[in-house]
C-alpha cells in the first residue's frame, strides 16, 4: 500500500464511520483519478468529489448486478460530477432549448413541401438494418470537452456523413468554426458552450461554407469567428425535418444519418448494451447527437461526441421506438 493511498484513509476516517468505504473502493477511486488526472482545488472538494464518485461506484455495482438490466454502466470521465453539474457543464442550458424548440415547430411547417417529396421517393424499400458506419459514411468520434456543443458535432456530423454519401470524400468538418461563428452576431440564437441549434449550423454552413477540422481545429471554448468570406468549404443546399415516427426516421435513415436531439439526463456513464433508462414521462431535450443506423430489433444506433472512451467505442445502442425523446426533433440534408 502506498503512502497516498493510507494518506486517503486516514483523511476519510470521519467519513469511514458514517460510511462504509472499504479499501477497495478506495483503491478504485485512486486508480479512475490518477487514470482521468483528477486535480482538485483544495482538500475539501478532493472529499467531495470522492463522496461522489463512492455513491456511484455502488450504484454501478447495483445497476449490473441486475440482470434485468438490459445495458451495463461503468466509471468514466464523468464519475465524479453530480447529475445538476453534468446537465450544467456537458448538456444544453434548458432554457436556451426550449425558446429553440419554439423556432423549429414553425420551421418545421415551412419544410413539409420537401418532407412530402423526399419521403415519396423512397419510402418504398426499407432495409431490416442499416449502419452507415460500415459504409465509410461516419468520422471517428470526437470528444465536445467540458462545454455543451453538441449542437456543432451533430451538424458537422451530418454534413460529414452528406459530402461523403454525394461526393465520396470522407473529411472531418470544423465544429470549432460552428462554435464561433453560429452565433448572435451572425444573427444565429446559438450560444456556443451553453447550447445550440444544429439546424442554424447548416443555414450559416450553406451561405459561408464549413471548413476542415485540420485548418480551424477544436479548442472546446468559445472564441472570435475566425472566417472570412462565403467560400470556405462544404456548403448544403437542401434540408428537411423528419416527421416524429419510427417509420419516418427509419426511413430517413435508409437515406444518411440524421441528426437527432434527445434527453441524455442519464447518458452519463453507459457503457454498452441496449440504453432504455430515460424517464419516458419527463423527457427533456438537451443533447444532440448523429443517429447512424437501426439494427433488426429496431435499436437506433447513436454517434456520441463524449470520445471513444463512452459507451460502444463512442456509440449508444437506444430502444426502439421514442426513447430518450430521440423521434421529437430530427434533420436531414438532403442535396
Ligand atoms: C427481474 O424481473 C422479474 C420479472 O419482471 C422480477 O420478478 C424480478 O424481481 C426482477 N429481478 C430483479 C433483480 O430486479
Ligand atoms: C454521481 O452521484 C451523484 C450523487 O449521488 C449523483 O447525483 C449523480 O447522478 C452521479 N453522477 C454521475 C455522473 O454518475
Ligand atoms: C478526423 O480526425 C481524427 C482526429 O480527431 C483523425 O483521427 C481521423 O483520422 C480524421 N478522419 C479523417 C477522415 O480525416
Ligand atoms: C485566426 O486564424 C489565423 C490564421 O489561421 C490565426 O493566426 C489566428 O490566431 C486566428 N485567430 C483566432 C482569434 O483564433
Ligand atoms: C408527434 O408530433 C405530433 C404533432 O405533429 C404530436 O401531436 C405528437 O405528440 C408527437 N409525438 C411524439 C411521440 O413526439
Ligand atoms: C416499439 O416498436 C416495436 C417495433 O419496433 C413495436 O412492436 C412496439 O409496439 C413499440 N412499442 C411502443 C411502446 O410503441
Amino acid at each position: 500500500m502506498n503512502i497516498f493511498i493510507l494518506l486517503s484513509i486516514i483523511m476519510l476516517m470521519p467519513l469511514c464511520l458514517a460510511q462504509d468505504i472499504s479499501v477497495e473502493k478506495l483503491l478504485a477511486y485512486n486508480q479512475w483519478s490518477s487514470q482521468h488526472q483528477r486535480v482538485y482545488l483544495n482538500e475539501n472538494e478532493k472529499l467531495f468529489r470522492q463522496m461522489v464518485f463512492f455513491e456511484n461506484l455502488s450504484k454501478i455495482q447495483e445497476h449490473n448486478s441486475d440482470p434485468n438490466n438490459t445495458y451495463s454502466i461503468h466509471l468514466n470521465q464523468f464519475s465524479d460530477m453530480t447529475k445538476e453539474e453534468f446537465a450544467e457543464k456537458i448538456l444544453m442550458k434548458q432554457d436556451l432549448v426550449d425558446h429553440l424548440m419554439k423556432g423549429i415547430s414553425q420551421e418545421a411547417t415551412h419544410n413539409d413541401v420537401n418532407k412530402e417529396i423526399q419521403l415519396n421517393s423512397k419510402s418504398l424499400t426499407l432495409a431490416a438494418s442499416i449502419d452507415w458506419r460500415t459504409k465509410g459514411a461516419v468520422t471517428s468520434v470526437k470528444y465536445q470537452g467540458i462545454c455543451g456543443s453538441c449542437w456543432s458535432f451533430s451538424a458537422a456530423g451530418l454534413m460529414e456523413s452528406f459530402n461523403f454519401i454525394q461526393n465520396k470524400a470522407l473529411v472531418n468538418f470544423s465544429e470549432q468554426q460552428l462554435v464561433d461563428c453560429v452565433n448572435p452576431a451572425n444573427g444565429y440564437s446559438s450560444q456556443g458552450c451553453n447550447g445550440g441549434w444544429p439546424a442554424q449550423c447548416l443555414d450559416y454552413a450553406s451561405k459561408v461554407g464549413i471548413t476542415t477540422l485540420e485548418k480551424y481545429y477544436y479548442i472546446g471554448v468559445q472564441q472570435n469567428c475566425n472566417v472570412t468570406g462565403t467560400n470556405n468549404g462544404f456548403k448544403p443546399k437542401q434540408w428537411i425535418y423528419i416527421r416524429n415516427t419510427s417509420n419516418d426516421l427509419q426511413s430517413a435513415l435508409n437515406f444518411s444519418p440524421v441528426s437527432v436531439l434527445v434527453d441524455a439526463s442519464n447518458w452519463h456513464n453507459y457503457r454498452s448494451g441496449i440504453f432504455n433508462g430515460c424517464d419516458q414521462s419527463h423527457i427533456k431535450l438537451n443533447h444532440a447527437v448523429l443517429a447512424v443506423g437501426y439494427d433488426q430489433q429496431g435499436n437506433w444506433i447513436i454517434k456520441n461526441s463524449w470520445s471513444a472512451h463512452w459507451g460502444e467505442n463512442g456509440y449508444m445502442r437506444l430502444a426502439p421506438n421514442n426513447t430518450c425523446g430521440i423521434l421529437s426533433s430530427n434533420l436531414q440534408v438532403t442535396a
